[in-house]
């Protein structure tokens, strides 16, 4: 999460206790319930270099984190994610996902367009 970030618009000089702190925070119900089967990490040689994370947010499946490690952009994986966790919540009957973003963050602007998310 921490080297997901850095360097990011959204990078805001957070310490690795801050990073672990979010971790808590997500998986306690700080931004809503966290989704264990529609959430997932991608591991390659036993370590972990992207996740797709889900919480539900009034009322809502919400993308809570898509983070990809810097080394592993590119190759396809926050998108494969994102759309595994959107098959995950289909089949659990839920016909629409929300997620927010920091305006001027490009990436992820541009891979949430491209997977049909609109503005609201
Ligand atoms: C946003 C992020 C998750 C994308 O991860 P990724 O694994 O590199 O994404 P993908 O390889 O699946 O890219 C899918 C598409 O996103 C868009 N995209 C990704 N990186 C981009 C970049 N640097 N510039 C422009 N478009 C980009 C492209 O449309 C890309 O498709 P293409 O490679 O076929 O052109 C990653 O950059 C990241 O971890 N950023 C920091 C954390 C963050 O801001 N997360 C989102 C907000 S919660």
């Amino acid at each position: 999460m921490l080297g997901a970030y850095r360097g990011t618009i959204d990078d805001g000089g957070e310490t690795l206790d801050d990073a672990r702190g979010e971790v808590v925070k997500t998986l306690t119900g700080g931004y809503g319930a966290f989704d264990f089967e529609a959430s997932e990490v991608i591991e390659r040689e036993g370590v972990v270099v992207a996740g797709t994370i889900v919480t539900h947010y009034e009322r809502l499946p919400m993308i809570a984190f898509s983070l990809t490690r810097p080394e592993w952009r590119r190759q396809g994986l926050a998108r494969g994610g994102l759309l595994r966790v959107m098959h995950r919540l289909a089949r659990a009957r839920h016909a629409r996902v929300q997620l927010a973003v920091t305006c001027g963050n490009t990436p992820a602007e541009r891979l949430y367009e491209s997977l049909g998310f609109t503005d609201v």
